[in-house]
């Protein structure tokens, strides 16, 4: 039987590091995206080009770029998110060759997380893939709350359906952020059964919040609907300045690991991922959010 290959983007060092309380500097934030790319993850999301005022530990995403950009380095895809057109300049002139931009399922999200409108942050995004194509800069568009919004509520399917529907021809990839962790499995097979379907699931990718011990779940779900991209979070830091009750991302312990289980590729070294999780933990100074890693250190790693 061919072996099936999942792509996971580790946003870790991005929407993890955004929300502790520590900020870590430009060295230590090397340190664990270096940790990260050491274990075999294909894509990294380093950093955001934000407001330093909005997100400080953001601030210095630039030099994170410069200290990536040795040949030791090389093959990480390092992505970084961006919320409008100065953001994606910022990156360009970083270096980035690939960026994330925000869309949004509703109104109230778009306001307090880029002061715009939904449909605002849908025209500067179609700006933003016109200069990326001219400067050779991949772009992914993430949409936030799918499923629901703190602020808004639930989130009518039929309104990301129409959002996707008008990005994946135009966008790299499209992925479907579950910003506060509110989903649960069956909502997420419906929808994205209904997009696979109607798009493919070349361009599709997820992302989970952990917030209510649903995320490997739901990460289940999308795969069970053909999904084979997925964001998540070294050690599962993570959260949302921005959307209250949000909590860490689906830790790529949990779903490095579950993949490896079902036999699915995903190019990760465990052995060297725990060592990443374990720095995560050690630098940030957070309890590791996931349940893999005492299973994996106690019986699968032993018996390697
Ligand atoms: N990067 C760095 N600085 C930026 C920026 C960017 N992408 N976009 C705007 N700014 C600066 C402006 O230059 C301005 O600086 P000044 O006060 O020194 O002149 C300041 O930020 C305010 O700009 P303004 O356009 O008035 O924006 P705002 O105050 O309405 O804030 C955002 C809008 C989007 C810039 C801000 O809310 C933000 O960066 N949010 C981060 C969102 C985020 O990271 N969310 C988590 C991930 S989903
Ligand atoms: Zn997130």
């Amino acid at each position: 039987m061919k072996t099936e290959t999942v792509i996971i983007t580790d946003v870790g060092p991005r929407d993890g590091l955004q929300n502790q309380p520590k900020i870590l500097t430009t060295e230590e934030r090397l340190m664990l995206i270096r940790a990260i790319a050491e274990a075999g993850v294909p894509q990294i999301e380093v950093g955001s080009f934000v407001s330093p005022r909005a997100v400080p530990a953001m601030a210095g995403t630039d030099q994170v770029f410069a200290g990536l950009s040795d040949q030791a380095n090389a093959d990480v895809l390092s992505l970084a998110l961006i919320p409008n057109m100065k953001g994606y300049q910022l990156a360009r002139d970083a270096g980035a060759k690939m960026v994330t931009m925000v869309l949004y399922a509703s109104d109230g999200m778009a306001q307090k997380n880029a002061a715009m409108s939904m449909a605002d942050a849908e025209a500067v995004t179609l700006d933003i893939i016109d200069c990326a194509r001219r400067d050779g800069i991949a772009v992914t568009a993430t949409v936030a709350v799918v499923f629901e919004c703190p602020f808004d509520g639930p989130t009518d399917p039929a309104v990301v359906e129409d959002i996707v529907a008008r990005f994946v021809g135009h966008a790299d990839q499209v992925v479907l952020a579950d910003t506060i962790g509110a989903a649960h499995p069956q909502q997420v097979r419906e929808l994205t059964a209904s997009l696979v379907k109607q798009h493919g699931s070349d361009k599709l990718g997820c992302h989970f919040h952990d917030t209510r011990a649903m995320g490997l779940a739901n990460v289940y779900a999308a795969l069970e609907s053909g999904i084979r991209r997925f964001d998540s979070s070294i050690a599962g830091l993570g959260g949302c300045p921005f959307a209250p009750g949000a909590s860490g991302n689906v830790s790529t312990d949990d779903v490095a690991m579950m993949l490896a289980q079902m036999g699915f590729e995903t190019g990760i070294d465990l052995n060297k991922l725990m060592l990443a999780s374990d720095l995560a933990a050690q630098l940030t100074g957070t309890a590791p959010g996931g349940r893999a890693k005492p299973w994996l250190q106690r019986y699968l790693l032993k018996a390697a």
